[in-house]
């Protein structure tokens, strides 16, 4: 067992509205309020962060956002700064998750800005990573992830590498109901943890907390759990409800 901390975050994506929000945090508070060995992440819509702060005060859940730009401010329309987050209650942030990348046309550079930006005011990135089917069936699994992570923290110091957390996600997991085995994961995972090893030392790679995520369900969530170098999950789907979220944070039983 190692000593990091798991992490099991919500991306909620592009649903509940705030009263939503606010309903389904007020069921899933009393399910999980005895985890304290767990952070338990929830990363709604931008527009219901207000509700969902408000909806988890005093417990121990913490909000995230899902995106950021990476200017303080500006004329950028639609986009939201770390501060805006910071200032709404998130202590997390998304960055990079596949569905930025392939719809909204990010790229490992725009994901390496968002990541500095999000740690100069304090945010835990949650830096996103993985292959599309095409590229694992090519065989190309690892060489995908490893120019990912190299993109996204290559360029950082070792404190700031200590400061996010990573995820796995290949994109044929995400929605699907595809879980990738738990030897799958780990095989990436323990990849990932070489590199960052390779590139800021083994303390660093040690202490770096990587989550997997694609078709996370409370039926797999164990066996997930139980690999070597997967640190906790980003659940899409069932962080929708709370029933199924709480099972997730629970996964120990
Ligand atoms: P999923 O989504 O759990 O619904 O597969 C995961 C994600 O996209 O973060």
């Amino acid at each position: 067992m190692s000593n990091r901390k798991p992490v099991m975050a919500g991306n909620w994506k592009m649903f509940k509205t705030g009263s939503e929000a606010a309903a389904l945090l007020r069921d899933l508070r009393p399910k999980i309020s005895m985890i304290h060995d767990v952070e338990i992440v929830v990363c709604p819509p931008f527009t219901s962060l207000a509700a969902a702060a408000q909806a988890i005060s005093g417990s121990n859940i913490a909000l995230g956002g899902q995106n950021l730009h990476w200017e303080v401010s500006g004329a950028f329309t639609g986009e939201v700064s770390a501060q805006m987050l910071d200032e709404a209650g998130c202590r997390w942030v998304i960055i990079g998750h596949s569905e930025r990348r392939q719809l909204f046309g990010e790229t490992d550079e725009t994901v390496h800005k968002k990541i500095l930006a999000a740690l100069r005011q304090g945010l835990t990135p949650i830096a996103c990573c993985g292959e599309t089917l095409a590229e694992r069936e090519a065989n190309r699994t690892l060489e995908v992830v490893g120019r990912q992570i190299q993109g996204a923290l290559g360029a950082l110091n070792a404190g700031q590498v200590k400061s996010l957390v990573v995820a796995y996600e290949p994109v044929w997991a995400i929605g699907t109901g595809k879980v990738a085995t738990p030897a799958q994961a780990q095989e990436v995972h323990a990849a990932i943890r070489a590199q960052v090893g390779k590139l800021h030392g083994s303390e660093v790679a040690e202490g770096l907390r990587i989550l997997y995520g694609g078709s996370v369900k409370p039926d797999n969530i164990k066996d997930l759990m139980a690999q070597a170098d997967l640190d906790g999950a980003l659940v899409g789907g069932a962080s929708l409800q709370a029933e199924s979220f709480a099972a997730i944070v629970r996964y120990r039983g």
